[in-house]
């Protein structure tokens, strides 16, 4: 197990730090400077265009991945998106027709929630469409069409590379769908250009950096800021549009690992109910990066800091005076790169914190309690 490990203590914290090399191979052989090629989804082309609505379906944090892609699928392809966790959608038998696309996202293709709802969704005559990073899994065997994320084995129980890749998946197939359409085309190119410079090997573009990389030498700031919050009882993570998934991701991510009490919330939500929780003790996360919600996000932080809110700012680097923090706050400034991608960039942060939480509270990374990697159980 050792050697599989390599240099790190635990397989989740070795898959963070392969997510350069784990996104390459996801966008291996698909990306090109005119477009993407997605031989898994070539022959049904016309039939995701011409269907009415896209359903994602997934559970955990691969509901979260297709959360973070339903944006850039709306925009990209003009259909609307629903998004569905798979259990909830069995219990309310909620209505599929034919002219649906429902797209199932699982890292192992073997969540049994999500299968039950694949037999639902192939009953009621939609398109089913399998994301997953499992070659020969219930999900890529039984999904009409489909993409492997090609993420490579993902041991900790915490999945962390799996959701970056999933959105880049995302991505990619949002930009298949969207290719006949001229009006997005300097979009989809400025999209290629991001994907590509994600990782380190992709790179081919333009030689550009290597915003995945970048946002891993946090590390040692994530474990002082970890070593902060050690004794919290609770925390608190605000994100909206491209990063509302953002939030949900992290907080399940430090709930699972680090065994403490975390909750993702909208922002827009927030004078609706959780701003009566804000006080000089709670940790609150708040990201704040560049993109159409900066300046929601920049009023947000003033409403909190009004209230003493004790907040950790993510933001852009180079913009710390713009989102304007006390003295009293702390701050990680990530790379930017193009709005819809950021959340692939954000979690990493997020990630590296649970990651050292866990470790300074001393609980198992690896196999936290009463969970399972794959959950194959109703
Ligand atoms: C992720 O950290 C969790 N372990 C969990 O939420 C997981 O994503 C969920 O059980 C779904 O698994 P799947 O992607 O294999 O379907």
């Amino acid at each position: 197990e050792q050697i599989k490990k390599g240099s790190y203590d635990h397989f989740m914290q070795k898959e963070i730090h392969e997510q350069p090399h784990s996104l390459t191979t996801t966008m291996r052989g698909r990306l090109k400077d005119s477009g993407v090629v997605l031989g898994g989804l070539k022959e049904h082309l016309k039939t995701l265009r011409r269907n009415r609505r896209v359903i994602f379906i997934g559970c955990g944090t691969s509901y979260n991945a297709a959360l973070a892609a339903r944006p850039f699928v709306e925009e990209l392809t003009g259909i609307p998106v629903t998004m569905e966790v798979a259990s909830d959608l069995l219990d309310r038998q909620g209505p599929i027709y034919r002219e649906d696309t429902a797209v199932f996202v699982s890292q192992s293709g073997e969540t049994a929630d999500t299968l039950l709802a694949l037999e639902y969704a192939l009953e009621k005559g939609a398109l089913c469409v399998g994301v997953t990073n499992t070659v020969g899994s219930t999900l890529s065997r039984k999904t009409h069409c489909g993409i492997h994320i090609n993420a490579g084995c993902e041991i900790g129980v915490a999945s962390t590379k799996a959701y970056t890749s999933q959105i880049v998946v995302m991505a990619m197939i949002a930009l298949a769908i969207g290719s006949d359409q001229l009006s997005t085309q300097p979009r989809r190119e400025s999209i290629i250009t991001g994907l590509s410079s994600l990782p380190s090997t992709t790179n081919w573009i333009n030689n550009l950096p290597c915003h995945v990389s970048e946002v891993l030498k946090l590390d040692a700031e994530m474990k002082d800021l970890a070593s902060s919050l050690i004794d919290s009882e609770s925390l608190l993570v605000f994100g909206r549009g491209y990063n509302y998934a953002t939030a949900l991701e992290g907080a399940l991510k430090v709930k699972e690992v680090a065994l403490m009490h975390s909750e993702g919330m909208l922002a827009g939500e927030m004078k609706h109910g959780p701003l009566a929780l804000v006080d000089e003790n709670l940790p609150i996360i708040v990201i704040a990066t560049r993109d159409s919600c900066f300046s929601k996000q920049k009023s947000v932080i003033q409403q909190l800091l009004s209230r003493k809110g004790r907040l950790i700012i993510m933001c852009s680097e180079g913009d710390i005076s713009a989102v304007g923090p006390s003295a009293s706050c702390r701050v990680i400034q990530v790379p930017e790169v193009a709005d819809c991608l950021q959340p692939v960039i954000n979690i990493i942060p997020l990630q590296l914190l649970a990651y050292h939480l866990t470790v300074l509270r001393g609980f198992d990374v690896d196999q936290p309690r009463n969970l399972a990697k794959s959950v194959t159980t109703q």
